[in-house]
């Protein structure tokens, strides 16, 4: 179990942001905030550090983590970049994209760290605090998202904490996050690449970049597994409903566009306006409001799977999986 730790609440001044680094390069965990969702942070090259952030998060110790770099040169010496993959960092380092490339011989991420794989999962991003954090650092940081494992990502502070008070060290405030989904996940691993997990860098703006589809490495909403096949992910505690035209009494209304119709104890609309980013910023703090509000399900409004839409959907398919 993961011992008791004082959590320490920071802000994003120089004098705050010293303290971070210091606390990350002695072994702590911090949390912090990047354009997506917030991370928790610890010095990827120690095992130690790395086996606490699992145990922080009740994470399966199979599931690797992401190497976050303050610039794409300092990236590129952890791991091995094929043509594709130094386009795609060119054209969207810093920002919301994660690259899984074989590891370099330089690399210090740690085995523990990569699940022992001999790929490794890269990612500058593009947030002012992150990047003075970790030009701070001068060593990868590893970061899942800051929640409990199976949990909703969060995009603010106040979520952290809710989630990891006191098993943490410190929370670095930011403010809530811009993207609000996690990064898009793309391996060049020698082969074409893969788009791994959908996220706050839309398939079409990788694909003009590439000038060719990405292969497919993820369940998609024209090819949907069977809910009992899908891990049960990013999961707020009332049940989630999917393509919904109403809501039912006791249900929540979560809508997209033109409010759902019919009764709800708690009603919040992603974007009135069906602005995809704006909904994608929403998503997870909106099931946060309303599974706290105590409904038996969220009845959600169909989103159209296209640029955000295709992260958007796929956090909700996981959110409604079978548990
Ligand atoms: O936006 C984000 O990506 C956030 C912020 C904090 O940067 N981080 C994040 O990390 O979402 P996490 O741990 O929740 O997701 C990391 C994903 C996992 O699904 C993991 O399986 C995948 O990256 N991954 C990491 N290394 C990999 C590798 N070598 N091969 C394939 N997948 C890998
Ligand atoms: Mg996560």
């Amino acid at each position: 179990d993961a011992p008791s730790r004082a959590t320490e609440r920071l802000g994003s001044g120089a004098d705050d942001l010293a303290r971070a680094a210091a606390i990350l390069a002695e072994g702590g965990l911090v949390a912090f905030p990047t354009e997506t969702v917030y991370g928790l942070g610890a010095d990827g090259r120690n095992a130690r550090a790395v086996a606490a952030l699992y145990a922080a998060k009740e994470r399966p110790r199979f599931n690797p983590l992401i190497g976050h770099l303050p610039t794409a040169d300092a990236a590129m010496r952890e791991g091995v970049f094929d043509e594709d993959a130094r386009r795609l960092a060119d054209a969207f380092w810093p920002g919301p994209l994660t690259l899984v490339v074989p590891v370099s011989t330089e690399c210090s991420v740690c085995d523990l760290a990569r699940a022992g794989l001999d790929s490794v999962a890269l990612r500058v991003p593009y947030h002012p605090v992150a990047s003075a954090l970790l030009a701070a650092c001068g060593f990868p940081v590893v970061a899942p998202s800051a929640n409990r494992s199976g949990r909703v990502s969060p995009t603010e502070a106040e979520h952290v904490l809710a989630d990891l008070q006191g098993r943490i060290d410190a929370v670095v405030d930011g403010g809530p996050t811009r993207v609000g989904v996690e990064s898009t996940i793309v391996a060049c691993l020698g082969s074409r690449p893969r788009l791994l997990r959908p996220g706050g860098l839309p398939r079409e703006a990788i694909e003009r970049v590439l000038r060719h589809p990405l292969e497919d490495g993820h369940p998609s909403a024209s090819k949907p597994l069977a809910p009992g096949a899908l891990a049960s992910h990013y999961a707020p505690h009332a049940r989630v409903r999917l393509e919904a035209s109403e809501s039912q009494p006791g249900e929540a209304a979560l809508s997209f566009g033109p409010d759902l119709p019919g009764e709800a104890v708690a009603r919040l609309n992603l974007s009135a306006a069906g602005d995809l980013a704006e909904a994608a910023a929403r998503l997870f703090g909106h099931l946060r409001r309303l599974d706290a509000a105590g409904p038996d399900a969220i009845a959600v409004a169909p989103i159209p799977d296209i640029g955000l839409g295709e992260a958007i959907n796929d956090r909700l398919r996981r959110a409604a999986a079978e548990r």
